[in-house]
């Protein structure tokens, strides 16, 4: 990369600011894609380099990039047609905590070789954590958090989840008419490792007859008795919406909780598949799990998503300016502000009991 030309000459006022602010930026996405965070990437690499005079780098496949120091030039012409194409057009991958617990001297003397003022990745709890940790150790870094799951304490939401309950709901939709034909019971199962919000809201968006949700482990007897009421009182089918988290009450039910998986992160045995065969034999209707999947976290984001993802990245530039190391993006209300990343990797935004009373009587 070209550097930074200390002896560019001074023309406006504007171009002062840009001459004595310009920055090295590095960007990485990391941790499961999400859409919206190629929005992020082209709103860090306007703002950075058409308004401010940066330069910007952006590390291949997360993390991993950092360690290896693997990175491309982000300029204009990079970013130009990504706004709504989904994934991340820098690659994405899960690094294992203890490799970059071991390899933050490394990451320190890569940031130092490439004269870089400022990292910022764009990722989820995982991600966030790790930034806490190089940012610990004295690196200057940005975070912008993302992650279908709304999972994030101190954002009031997280960019893909919009999308993510978009497509679930579309799905729902589509699946009432073919269980209505089969006089069938579906158990979808949506994503949402701890937290319930996306079988919430598009459960809530599609008019599902129950949710479960991995913080109110669910009675067995109950959803048996609410799906069975519907065909009593002469419906033909029950759409059911699992978050992939959830659990039945311990006890309640034979249930395989499955394991974890090398980075920690829990490897369900499917919730939806176990809760059709319970269903079937419960209700002698017949019962079929459909798992949505990473269709939720593919394709192009919605406008919501494209405006949020565009907003903090536009913001995480301007912290970089300002000095503000060690924080993340965050909106508050309609407001974009920023946290510090200990507070973000706190704890997680569980579904509060309130939020499922709300949903309950509608479904
Ligand atoms: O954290 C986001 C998420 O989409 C979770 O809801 C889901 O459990 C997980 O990622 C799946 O990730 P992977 O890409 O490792 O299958």
């Amino acid at each position: 990369m070209a550097g930074i030309e200390p002896d560019n000459v001074v023309r406006s006022p504007a171009h002062v600011e840009k001459v004595f602010r310009a920055m090295r930026i590095g960007v990485l996405t990391s941790g499961g894609d999400c859409p919206g965070l190629n929005a992020v990437i082209r709103s860090v690499v306007h703002r950075a380099v058409a308004d401010r005079g940066d330069e910007v780098i952006g590390f291949r496949d997360g993390w991993k990039g950092l360690l290896e120091c693997d990175y491309l030039k982000l300029d204009l012409d990079a970013v130009g047609g990504i706004l709504a194409r989904g994934g991340t057009i820098l690659g994405s991958s899960r690094v294992r905590p203890e490799h970059l617990r071991d390899g933050v001297e490394r990451a320190k003397g890569h940031v130092a070789e490439l004269g870089l003022d400022v990292i910022i990745p764009i990722g989820g709890e995982g991600t966030l954590k790790a930034a806490r940790l190089l940012s610990d150790s004295g690196l200057p870094i940005v975070g912008v958090p993302k992650t279908i799951d709304n999972d994030i304490a101190v954002t009031d939401v997280t960019f893909g989840f919009d999308t993510a309950v978009t497509v679930a709901t579309e799905a729902l939709d589509r699946l009432k008419t073919t269980a209505e034909s089969h006089q069938r019971v579906l158990i979808v199962e949506v994503m949402g490792r701890h937290t319930g919000w996306i079988a919430l809201h598009s459960g809530m968006a599609a008019g599902a007859h129950a949710v479960v949700v991995p913080e109110r482990p669910f009675d067995i007897d109950e959803l048996t008795a609410r799906v069975g009421e519907r065909f009593e009182a002469g419906k033909r089918f029950a759409i059911v919406v699992a978050a992939e988290g959830a659990k039945p009450r311990p006890g309640t039910m034979a249930f395989d909780e499955g394991g974890k998986d090398i980075y920690g992160h829990e490897r369900f045995a499917g919730v939806a598949r176990q809760l059709s065969i319970e269903l079937e034999q419960r209700l002698g209707k017949e019962a079929r799990p459909v798992i949505l999947g990473h269709v939720q976290r593919g394709g192009t984001p919605t406008a919501y998503d494209r405006v949020l993802a565009t907003r903090f990245g536009w913001h995480a530039v301007e912290a970089a300016h300002r000095g503000e190391f060690g924080k993340m993006t965050a909106l508050r209300g309609t407001d974009i502000v920023m946290v510090p990343l200990g507070e973000a990797v706190e704890t997680l935004k569980t579904v509060p009991a309130e939020r499922y009373a709300e949903a309950e009587c509608v479904l």
